[in-house]
C-alpha cells in the first residue's frame, strides 16, 4: 500500500469550490477515474436488472450467472433506455428496448431486432452490443467506473481493504437510503466529513458521543484513504474511511456499514446519498439508526451551506489544524489527478 504520497499544508484555494469550469475538468480528470458504488451486491439478485445514473450518465445494472455488469441505459439503435430508476429492481430475462424492440440478454448482447431482414445496410447483431461500463464487486457493494481507463479499484480501496478485510466480507442488505440535496460544492461536503476538528464543536450530542474523546482518535492514511478509528464502547473500534472520489464509509464492531457519497449537481450544489447497510435481523432497529445518522447530518448542512457562502465570496482559507490531515490528504490526491499546477494551486482570485 506504501506511505501517503506528498501532503499538502495548506488548503486547496477558494476559486476551485466556486469556479463554473472547474466542473467540466473534474468530470474528466478526478470523477471518470475513480470508481462509484451504485447499489449494494444484495440488492442485485441474479437474473435481475436495475437502473440507475452514474453523475449525467443512465446506467443499468444486470447481474446473470452470478455476474454483476454495468451498461449505459441506451439503446444503441434511437438511444432509448430500457428501463427506468423509478422501476426499482426487477427480474427479466431479457432487455427489451420499448420503442422498436431491439432484444438483449442480461450480458448485454443483441438476440433479436424486429424486421431484421429488412436494413438498408447488412445486419450483424454482433455489431450491436450495449456499452459496457468497468463494473466490479467489492466490500459488498457494486462498483461502476464512468472512464474507460479507471486506477484499480484495489488501490482506490487500498486502506479500507488493508484496515477492514474481515468486516468487509459480512454479509449485508440495504436497510435504509435516502437523498438529499446540499447547496454547496461537493468539496465542501466531502471536506466536512473528513474533518475530525469540528466533530467536538458541531455534534457534541449526537456524533461526538459516538466518537468519543478527541484524544482518543486514531488516524491512518494511505495514497488513496484516510482512516479515523476511535474506540467503540462495545470492544473493537467504529471505522470512518473517508475514499476519492466523494465517499465515506463507516463500519461498526456489531457489522453495521454506512455509505455516504456527495456526487456534484453543480458547482455550487451536491447531493447527499446515504445508504445504511447491516444484517437483515437490524431491520427492526433501523429507522431508529436512519434518525440518528439523519440528526447529525443536518447539524453539517447548516455548517456546509455557510461554508459554500464564505468559499464563494472570495475567502483566503485559513492554517488546516492537525485534525483536519484527512482533508488535506484527500485534497492532495484531487490536486494530483486533476494536474492542477502550482500556479493555480496558489491562486487565491475567483478568475483563475
Ligand atoms: S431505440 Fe431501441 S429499438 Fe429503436
Ligand atoms: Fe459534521
Amino acid at each position: 500500500m506504501g506511505e501517503p504520497q506528498q501532503m499538502r499544508t495548506s488548503f486547496l484555494p477558494a476559486w476551485l469550490y466556486s469556479s463554473p469550469e472547474i466542473a467540466e475538468r473534474e468530470h474528466r480528470n478526478y470523477a471518470s477515474r475513480l470508481w462509484h458504488p451504485l447499489t449494494s451486491s444484495a440488492a442485485l439478485a441474479d437474473g435481475h436488472a436495475m437502473a440507475t445514473t452514474l453523475l449525467a450518465l443512465p446506467v443499468l445494472l444486470t447481474r446473470e450467472g452470478g455476474v454483476a455488469r454495468a451498461f449505459i441505459n441506451r439503446c444503441p439503435h434511437r438511444g432509448v433506455p430500457f428501463a427506468d430508476p423509478a422501476d426499482g429492481t426487477r427480474p427479466c430475462r431479457r432487455l427489451v428496448c420499448p420503442y422498436h424492440g431491439w432484444t438483449y440478454d442480461l450480458s448485454g448482447n443483441l438476440r433479436a431486432a424486429a424486421r431484421e431482414a429488412d436494413f438498408l445496410e447488412p445486419f450483424n447483431r454482433s455489431d450491436w452490443p450495449l456499452e459496457q461500463l468497468p463494473c466490479n464487486e467489492l466490500a459488498g457493494l457494486i462498483w461502476v467506473a464512468g472512464g474507460s481507463d479507471p486506477l484499480a479499484l484495489e488501490n482506490q480501496l487500498d486502506l479500507l481493504l488493508d484496515k477492514a478485510a474481515v468486516l468487509l466480507q459480512r454479509p449485508r442488505v440495504l436497510l435504509r437510503s435516502e437523498s438529499v440535496a446540499l447547496r454547496c460544492n461537493w468539496k465542501v461536503a466531502h471536506d466536512n466529513t473528513l474533518d475530525d476538528y469540528h466533530v467536538a464543536i458541531a455534534h457534541p450530542t449526537t456524533l461526538h458521543r459516538e466518537q468519543g474523546p478527541v484524544r482518543h482518535y486514531r488516524h491512518a492514511l494511505s495514497n488513496h484513504g484516510t482512516l479515523l478509528a476511535t474506540p467503540w464502547p462495545g470492544g473493537g473500534e467504529f471505522l470512518t474511511f473517508g475514499l476519492a472520489p466523494w465517499t465515506h464509509l463507516l463500519l461498526w464492531p456489531d457489522g453495521r456499514m454506512a455509505v455516504i457519497q456527495f456526487p456534484p449537481l453543480a458547482v455550487d450544489q451536491c447531493r447527499m446519498d446515504l445508504w445504511l447497510l447491516g444484517d437483515a435481523a437490524m431491520e427492526p432497529t433501523a429507522d431508529t439508526w436512519l434518525a440518528e445518522t439523519r440528526t447529525f447530518l443536518e447539524e453539517d448542512r447548516q455548517l456546509v451551506e455557510g461554508c459554500q457562502r464564505g468559499y464563494g465570496s472570495g475567502l483566503k482559507p485559513g492554517p488546516p489544524h492537525r485534525l483536519e490531515q484527512r482533508i488535506l490528504q484527500q485534497q492532495a490526491l484531487y490536486a494530483r489527478l486533476m494536474e492542477l499546477t502550482p500556479a493555480e494551486l496558489s491562486c487565491s482570485e475567483l478568475s483563475c
